[in-house]
């Protein structure tokens, strides 16, 4: 029997595009009340509207760098000042940065993608626990990637990145058990966003050759699982969940059809 998340209160990063705008809207049809947080408040502004339209009686954003601890620590200070507890954390913003060999990789890029994808999670989480363990049932949801499990030529530092989301997953499961809070991830494979354009830092024909001649997963698919996973009664964790779409068997190996 699934639990409903009428009311629940659902905290996502990097809310302002793809999976976390789709996860504001999706979880705002459930009746939950979302919070959100990224860096481009403007985007925020109208994500939030959208999930009050989906149905979700509160819907409401702040600035959020996850990549600095004040301005997570602010962010979380202004969250309390709305609600004491959490239902749901989904720890999302994060992203890839160049696609290029080690042996020519920058350290801007390695340490953008440190900053979001590892640190930025765990300073979030940590800032967030207070309210979680308050909320037996209440779920972690960190967003990994395909690339934490399997590795590919330009992705060492975000394969990396996303390993180490993996682990902390598995980490902070242990750490929890006994407090009932849930911890899981979702690692998703090919998926259009905003992601590649992010990546390939604004060239959009790059970017769009990504996902040439497949059907891709959209950010509503991943969303959909999202609210799946959050949806499980309490005694039940989902730990980890692949989701690819159907032309993707594995990361190297793509259905491309010649469109
Ligand atoms: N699309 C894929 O193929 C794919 C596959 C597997 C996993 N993922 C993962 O899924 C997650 C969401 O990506 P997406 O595909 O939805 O890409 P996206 O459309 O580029 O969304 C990324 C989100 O992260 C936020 N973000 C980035 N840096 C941030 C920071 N320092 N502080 C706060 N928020 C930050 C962005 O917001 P602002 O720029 O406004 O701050 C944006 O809302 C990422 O963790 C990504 O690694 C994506």
């Amino acid at each position: 029997m699934s639990t409903s998340l009428k009311g629940k209160w659902v905290l996502i990063t990097g809310a302002s595009s793809g999976f976390g705008a789709a996860a504001a809207r999706a979880f705002g049809s459930q009746g939950a009340r979302v919070i959100l947080g990224a860096r481009r408040v403007n985007r925020l502004v109208t994500v939030a509207a959208e999930a009050a339209k989906a149905g979700s009686p509160e819907s409401i954003h702040h600035p959020l760098d996850v990549s600095s601890t004040s301005s997570v620590e602010a962010f979380m200070a202004w969250v309390r000042t709305h609600t004491r507890t959490l239902d749901v954390l989904i720890n999302n913003a994060g992203g890839a940065l160049g696609l290029d060999p080690v042996s020519t990789a920058t350290d801007a890029d390695w340490e953008g993608m440190m900053q979001t994808n590892v640190l930025g999670l765990l300073r979030v989480t940590r800032a967030a626990l207070p309210l979680l363990t308050d909320t037996p049932g209440s779920l972690i949801l960190n967003i990994g990637s395909i690339a934490g499990r399997v590795a590919y030529e330009g992705g060492a530092a975000y394969c990396a990145a996303k390993a180490g989301e993996l682990q902390i997953t598995r980490a902070l499961r242990l750490e929890l058990c006994g407090t009932g809070v849930r911890v899981g991830t979702l690692d998703p494979g090919l998926a259009e966003t905003e992601f590649s354009k992010v990546r390939f830092k604004g060239d959009e024909a790059r970017a769009a050759k990504v996902y040439e001649g497949v059907t891709p997963l959209a950010a509503e698919d991943v969303a959909e699982a999202m609210v799946w996973m959050a949806n499980r009664p309490a005694h039940v964790t989902i730990d980890e969940m692949v989701i690819k779409c159907t032309d993707q068997a594995a990361i190297h190996k793509v259905n491309r059809q010649p469109r």
